[in-house]
This record gives C-alpha cells, sequence and structure tokens, in this order.
C-alpha cells in the first residue's frame, strides 16, 4: 500500500487516477482523518498501516495564484516548509522510504551560460538570494531541510499541464488570463510527472532529486501559436510589453522562469516527453472540464 498527502489536490489527484488506472492499492490521507502535520500522530499511522512508501503531494499553493502565499505567510510556510519536515522525521522514524514534491521554481533563468540548471545546481530564487516569492522561498527552505535525508526522493515538477481544462492546468491559465507574459520555461506533462515519481519507488532508483520536466524549453508565445493553429482558441491573446510591466500591472511577488536539465531523470530511463509533443498532444486532446 501507498501512502498519499495531499490526494485532494491539482497534483494529488492526478496520482490517484494513476494508482486507480495501475489498479495500485493507496491510502489518501485527508488533514481531517489524520493531523499529518503532528510527528507523532503521522509516524503512528505509519506503524499501523505499514505503507510500502509515502508520496507528499500536500503544499499550500495560494489561490487564485502564488501571490496569495504574499498574503497567507504562516500557511505558506507551514504547508511547504514545515510539513515536509515533519514527513521527514516521521519516515525516518519509520525507515519509510518518501518522496516530496517541490518545485522548479526555486529557479530563475538559467546557469550564467545559458544552460539549463541540474539537480547539482543550488536554487538561485530562495529568501537566501532575497529576489523570491514568498512560496518560491518556503520551497526551497524545505529543501534545505531536507538535505541528508534517509530515503527521500525530491521530485521538482515545473508548470504542470496536461490534457483535461483545470485552474490549475497551464495551460487552461493561458487561455483565462486576459494578458500574457511572454517568458520561457520548462513545463512538465502532469500524467507523466506522477508516472515517473511512481516508478522511481518502482525501479528504485537512486535516492535524490529529480528533475521531471519535459525535454526542452517554449515559451508562452509558442505554446499561444499552438493553441491558435489547433483551433482550441480563436481568442486574440494580449501581451504585456515586458515581464516589467507584468510585475508593475498584474503581479504581488516575482515569478520564477527558470529552465531545468532533465537528463538525469532520462537517464534513470524516466518517460519524460519533448515539450514540443507533449503540448501538441495535450492540445488535440483537449477535455473541457
Ligand atoms: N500546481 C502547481 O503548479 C505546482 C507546481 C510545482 C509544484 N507544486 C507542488 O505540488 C504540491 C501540490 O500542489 P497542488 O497544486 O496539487 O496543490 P493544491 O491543489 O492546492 O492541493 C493542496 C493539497 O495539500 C493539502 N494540504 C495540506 N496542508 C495544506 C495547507 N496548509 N494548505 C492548503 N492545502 C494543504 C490539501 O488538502 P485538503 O484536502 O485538506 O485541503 C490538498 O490536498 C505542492 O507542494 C506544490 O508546491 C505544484
Amino acid at each position: 500500500m501507498i501512502a498519499l498527502l495531499g490526494g485532494t489536490g491539482y497534483i494529488g489527484t492526478a496520482f490517484r487516477e494513476y494508482l486507480d488506472a495501475q489498479k495500485r492499492p493507496y491510502k489518501s490521507l485527508g488533514r481531517t482523518e489524520l493531523d499529518y502535520y503532528d510527528v507523532d500522530a503521522l509516524s503512528g499511522w505509519i506503524e499501523r498501516h505499514s505503507p510500502r512508501f509515502l508520496i507528499n503531494a500536500a503544499g499550500y499553493t495560494g489561490k487564485p495564484n502564488v501571490d496569495a502565499c504574499e498574503l497567507q505567510p504562516r500557511d505558506c510556510l507551514r504547508g511547504n516548509t514545515v510539513l515536509p519536515a515533519v514527513v521527514r522525521r516521521a519516515c525516518e522514524r519509520t525507515q519509510l522510504p518518501w518522496g516530496h514534491i517541490s518545485s522548479g521554481c526555486i529557479y530563475t533563468g538559467t546557469r550564467p551560460d545559458g544552460s539549463a540548471f541540474t539537480e547539482e545546481d543550488l536554487p538561485n530564487f530562495s529568501f537566501a538570494q532575497d529576489n523570491c516569492s514568498f512560496y518560491s522561498g518556503c520551497k526551497a527552505l524545505a529543501e534545505d531541510l531536507l538535505r541528508g535525508a534517509a530515503r527521500c526522493y525530491i521530485w521538482r515538477p515545473r508548470l504542470p499541464f496536461n490534457q483535461v481544462d483545470s485552474s490549475r492546468n497551464y495551460l487552461s491559465k493561458l487561455l483565462r488570463y486576459d494578458c500574457l507574459v511572454d517568458v520561457r520555461n520548462s513545463m512538465t506533462q502532469l500524467d507523466e510527472f506522477v508516472a515517473a515519481c511512481v516508478q522511481c519507488f518502482d525501479r528504485q532508483l537512486p535516492f535524490g532529486i529529480y528533475h521531471l520536466t519535459c525535454s526542452g524549453s517554449t515559451t508562452t508565445r509558442d505554446v499561444v501559436r499552438v493553441l491558435l493553429r489547433r483551433g482550441l482558441t480563436n481568442k486574440a491573446f494580449q501581451f504585456f510589453a515586458s515581464e516589467e510591466e507584468f510585475m508593475q500591472k498584474a503581479a504581488l511577488a516575482p515569478r520564477s522562469n527558470c529552465i531545468l536539465n532533465n537528463e538525469k531523470a532520462l537517464r534513470a530511463g524516466l518517460r519524460l516527453s519533448h515539450i514540443d509533443e507533449a503540448i501538441d498532444k495535450a492540445i488535440l486532446a483537449w477535455t473541457k472540464n
């Protein structure tokens, strides 16, 4: 049996759907059922139920977007930094392997030479750099607290999307926002992401950090071109003139736009499509929710 924290969330739901499709036994633990912020409660549950491994898909992401984390810093710190530290203690106490969903948003841009960030690169969008959103700072701080954790995977997705319309899906956001900012990013196909996370355990890959993003990177304008070319919309998309204008007019917190190198995951045999192929496929199979 697999233990899943955050199973009601956007990413947690994708885990449940994947595990259901695979007919894999799992238990999705809600906060009302078990106070999993309490290390004794979580360790006790693990001891009583003996899961094979645990996935932490819980966190505080802010609704409707990351700006909400600036206004709710306690919830953000608790969900994104305190909780992973609690889960680490409970899993180490019970010797349970586990995985934590971090984020690529602890980086901004590329390495100085223009190449993509690897798992070896330290976050450059964090409280330590004093340049980040509160959300990114909390995610980076969590990774500091997980350094050296025993039998732990840290998975970093970035701008998740798939073919199912949802307020959290990157493609839905492009369709809904009044005005877009043209930036280059790595992105994650959500269904590939959850499959890759579970396969880390199944294939007993070395514990540690994995960038689970599609190969390559793309820009907002490139994705919009596919949305129009495939006829998903005929919207006349508006763009901010620059990131600066976007920051002035539409955002509270600085945004991470970054490019991640996924070669470690590919070398380990995890399946991650090229971004152009994954975006095109998702748009062709689009399902209105
Ligand atoms: N969505 C993205 O774009 C994205 C990108 C990169 C990384 N991530 C990471 O992936 C994880 C899951 O994100 P998500 O988008 O699936 O989030 P979500 O849809 O907001 O779901 C959050 C989940 O966490 C649980 N939770 C536990 N403590 C919470 C708290 N203090 N405040 C709010 N919810 C809490 C919620 O459970 P209840 O049912 O009890 O509310 C819910 O199941 C997070 O760690 C996030 O940082 C997300």
